[in-house]
């Protein structure tokens, strides 16, 4: 398996525990609120990276290079970013909203980098 997806898959399931334990957190407390930072933690944090990372182990040739490293690290830091600032806004913090505004982009050019991967020969 290429370096990139074995990468991907270890962030996945660190992404995917953190996830479920908001989800336990919020089933066993009946405090519902996290569930836009659980719902995005498992599907952009655990299902999309998962994804990416089975795309590069299907397609190694596609799987090496500068630009695939910088998608990788753009990408999660993205995820990072926007998942914690929203479990904060979440919480009550409101001054975390451009910081969920800005994870959110750095995620979104992640995809786009992704995009432009998948296309280009
Ligand atoms: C033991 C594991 C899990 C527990 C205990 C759990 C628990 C919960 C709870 C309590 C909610 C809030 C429901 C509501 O307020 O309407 C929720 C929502 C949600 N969960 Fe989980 N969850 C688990 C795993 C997962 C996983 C693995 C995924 C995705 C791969 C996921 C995706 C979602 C989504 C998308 C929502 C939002 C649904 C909506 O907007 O109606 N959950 N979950
Ligand atoms: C940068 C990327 C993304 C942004 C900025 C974003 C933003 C949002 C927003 C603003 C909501 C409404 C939340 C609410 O009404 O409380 C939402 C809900 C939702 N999104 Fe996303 N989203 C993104 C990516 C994704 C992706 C990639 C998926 C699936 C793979 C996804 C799945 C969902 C689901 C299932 C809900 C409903 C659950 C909930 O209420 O939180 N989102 N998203």
């Amino acid at each position: 398996m290429p370096l990139v997806s074995q990468h991907y898959f270890r962030i996945a399931v660190i992404f995917l525990i953190i996830g479920i334990c908001f989800g336990l957190y919020m089933s066993i407390s009946t405090d519902h609120r996290f569930t836009g930072a659980h719902a995005h933690l498992n599907l952009v944090g655990w299902v999309t990276s998962a994804l990416f990372g089975i795309y590069f182990a299907l397609n190694p040739s596609k799987a090496t290079g500068q630009l695939v490293r910088a998608q990788f690290w753009i990408f999660v830091v993205g995820v990072v970013i926007m998942t914690l600032a929203l479990a904060l806004l979440l919480a009550g913090n409101a001054a975390m909203v451009p910081f969920v505004a800005g994870g959110s982009m750095i995620t979104f050019v992640g995809v786009l980098l992704f995009s432009y991967i998948v296309w280009r020969n």
